[in-house]
């Protein structure tokens, strides 16, 4: 296992961290959390020298803590640090922010929280927080060594992260990243950006949530002309520590053999020991899984809101999804809410609004109503 600083905090933490929001590979192939086999994996990463555990009050329907609390007993507590989070809707004064990181605690068994997070905030959620005399809470309890180091972390545009990171004296940043995400929220920019600040930063969704880590066919023929044979995870993880603003690569894991080959993959990354070659091969990669776009649209949202309620970019991301990485709609959280809330394309009157505000004069109309089918 490499270990890799943390920025202006001095500390070093393992390349790999353990994301502990899965956990749902249980032999009935439900969703409920195997507790005997959770224990056993986070144990076998600590084993293998994983130091970083992250965790959140809301993973697993609120089990994630407990379970992560079991397994770091046994003298397991001493050898990480917990990264956990405080949701904006669990919280909404003094009272429920103390009582709930007090119950965090009780969770997971420890007098402190290493890394404590704002959980996925955007400007709208940090303003809330701040409302609510959040960072003044953060403030005291790092006095008060209940946590460590202040975080959050982070979806949504660009723009919005560059204001939260410098508004505040933060510790820690967590964003999704990986190398078709460059452009997207964080991305790149933000990236480099926290590293010019000391800022260190915990990558999560580095395969994307597992989407990266089964190369599609054209994709698969640009690794296999390569000279040096690695998997498509690996070549995913090691892009993304190629980068020296990289902390920390969260991953969650459903099996042992996940587990065994992220530490195997993980003992051999580095920050710029990527030649350019290597380099070379993941834009094409990157330019593979894009030439399998369906639809165009860059999500800028110029078309909403739509008078008729159908979230437009919603769907054309969707259906994109399934072309690139093969995802099935009805399982994307998003296609359900649209089908649950009635935002369908069903809705469209064809009134053409979208369409003269899209600066990619995409035939948004035609398009919306072929999309829904296909994804029906
Ligand atoms: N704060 C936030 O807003 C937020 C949001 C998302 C995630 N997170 C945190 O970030 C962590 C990491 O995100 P993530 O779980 O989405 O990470 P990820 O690494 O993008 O995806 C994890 C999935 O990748 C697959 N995988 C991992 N290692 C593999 C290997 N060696 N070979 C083949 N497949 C492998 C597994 O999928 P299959 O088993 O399905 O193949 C696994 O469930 C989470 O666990 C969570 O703690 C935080």
């Amino acid at each position: 296992m490499k270990y890799r600083q943390f920025g202006k905090l001095g500390i070093q933490g393992s390349a790999f961290g353990l994301g502990c929001m899965r956990f749902n590979g249980n032999a009935s192939g439900d969703s409920v959390i195997d507790e005997e086999k959770a224990i056993s994996l986070i144990r076998r990463a600590i084993d293998g020298g994983v130091t970083y555990m992250d965790t959140a009050y809301v993973y697993l329907d609120k089990t994630s803590e407990t379970v992560l609390g079991k397994a770091l007993k046994d003298g397991y507590r001493e050898k990480v640090t917990i990264a956990t989070k405080m949701p904006d809707s669990a919280v909404h004064n003094r009272e429920e922010m103390e009582a709930l990181l007090d119950e965090e605690l009780k969770k997971l068994q420890t007098d402190h929280i290493d890394f404590y997070l704002m959980h996925g905030i955007d400007r709208k959620k940090y303003e809330y927080f701040k409302s609510i005399g959040a960072r003044e809470f953060f403030d005291d309890k790092k006095r008060e060594g209940k946590i460590r180091y202040k975080c959050f972390s982070f979806h949504g545009p660009y723009e919005e992260f560059e204001y939260i990171l410098q508004d505040y004296d933060w510790d820690m940043v967590q964003i999704q990243y990986n190398f078709m995400d460059v452009d997207n929220q964080a991305g790149t920019r933000g990236l480099e950006l926290a590293g010019r600040l000391g800022i260190p930063v915990v990558i999560m969704e580095g395969l994307l949530g597992g989407r990266l880590a089964h190369a599609p066919e054209n994709v698969q023929a640009l690794y296999d002309a390569f000279p040096v044979k690695r998997s498509p995870v690996e070549w995913a993880f090691r892009w993304l520590c190629n980068h020296p603003e990289v902390a920390t690569v969260l991953s969650g894991c459903n099996e042992a053999e996940q587990i065994d080959d992220n530490l195997r993959i993980f003992d051999t990354v580095g920050a710029g020991i990527m030649p350019p070659e290597e380099l070379t091969l993941m834009e094409n990669v990157r330019k593979a899984y894009l030439d399998r776009t369906r639809i165009g649209c860059t999500g800028c949202r110029y078309c909403m809101p739509c008078p008729q309620g159908v979230d437009i970019p919603r769907i054309f991301s969707i259906r994109n999804n399934m072309s690139l990485y093969g995802v099935d709609p009805k399982k994307d959280w998003g296609y359900q809410a649209i089908c649950k809330e009635g935002h369908t394309p069903a809705n469209c009157i064809g009134c053409g609004a979208c369409e003269a505000a899209c600066p990619q004069h995409l035939p948004i109309i035609e398009e919306l109503q072929k999309i829904w089918k296909e994804m029906a």
